[in-house]
Parts: structure tokens; sequence; C-alpha cells
């Protein structure tokens, strides 16, 4: 009798964790981008120089990316203001989002960002546009 409910919980033990391990494989679970850890070092090390108090990206177009209090930090406050016009992130919509249309050279070519340097690679333009389709959080 022991021994029979013994091996009943372990058969539901083992099903739960094929089962489990199943439904893991059917769909690759997305990585989840964070803002702290992965978005704001790329915006500091391309973007920031420009784009801080007085840069020459701030000054003409309002598009402050960290703030007067730590102008050398990303701020993501300031950061989703965007520039004088407005946002350049629809969160969940990388696709119209102005931060990524330039950033991936889709819009005029002129307006490129970085502004007159080498463009993000590759890895660094999908982690933008993972974090702004998951909704552009501060996480
Ligand atoms: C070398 C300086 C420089 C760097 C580096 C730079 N920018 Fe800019 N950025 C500018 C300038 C200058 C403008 C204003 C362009 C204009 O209005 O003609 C601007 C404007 C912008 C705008 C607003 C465009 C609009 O709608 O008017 C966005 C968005 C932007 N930058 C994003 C970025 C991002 C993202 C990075 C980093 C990947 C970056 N910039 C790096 C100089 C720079």
């Amino acid at each position: 009798m022991k021994s029979k409910s013994l091996s009943l919980t372990l058969l539901t033990v083992t099903s739960i964790a094929l089962l489990g391990a199943c439904s893991g494989k059917q769909e690759a679970p997305e990585r989840v981008v964070s803002f702290s850890k992965e978005v704001a070092p790329i915006i500091q090390k391309n973007c920031l120089e420009c784009h801080m108090p007085n840069g020459p990206g701030e000054k003409a177009s309002g598009l402050l990316m960290s703030s007067e209090e730590k102008p050398a930090e990303v701020n993501y406050d300031n950061l989703m203001k965007g520039t004088r016009f407005g946002s350049i992130i629809v969160p969940g919509d990388s696709t119209s989002s102005t931060l990524n249309r330039l950033v991936e050279g889709r819009a005029d070519p002129s307006l490129r960002m970085p502004h007159g340097k080498e463009e993000l690679s590759d890895a660094d333009k999908l982690t933008l546009r993972l974090w702004v389709d998951q909704g552009a959080k501060n996480n």
C-alpha cells in the first residue's frame, strides 16, 4: 500500500516535470531585455556624448538622454520625453519608433544615429528593437 502510493506520487511528479519540459520547448521564451543592464549601456556608449546637456544633439533637437544632475548617466524619463517635438519611442512598436528608425537607417540617411559615426552593431539594434517591442519598460 505504502509503496503503491509512493510510485503513484513519483509518476505524478515525473509527468508534471515532463509536461513542463515539453511546453517550454514548444515556444522558446523571448529574451526579456533589461533597460538598466542592456539598453542604458548602449545609449551611454553611443549617444550620450551628443545627447547630454548642451551636447550638439540635445541643442539641435531637445533630445536629452541624461540629466542636468547626472550628465553622464542615462535617464529613462528624459529619454521617454523625446525631442522638443515629442516622443521618439512608441512602446510596443519599434517599427514606428523614431529611435529605432534612425538607428537602423530607416529614415533620411542624413539623420542616421549616432550622427556621423559608425552605425550600431546588429546585436545592439536588435536589443533596442526588442526593448521597445516589449513595452520600453524601465526594468
Ligand atoms: C555626434 C553626435 C551625435 C551622436 C553620437 C548621436 N546623436 Fe542623435 N542627434 C544629433 C544631432 C546633431 C541631432 C539633431 C539632428 C537634426 O535635427 O538635424 C540629433 C537628433 C536625434 C534624434 C531626433 C531626430 C528628430 O526627430 O529630429 C534622435 C531620435 C536621436 N538623435 C537619436 C540618437 C541615438 C539613439 C543615438 C545613439 C545611438 C544618437 N542620437 C547619437 C547628434 C548625435
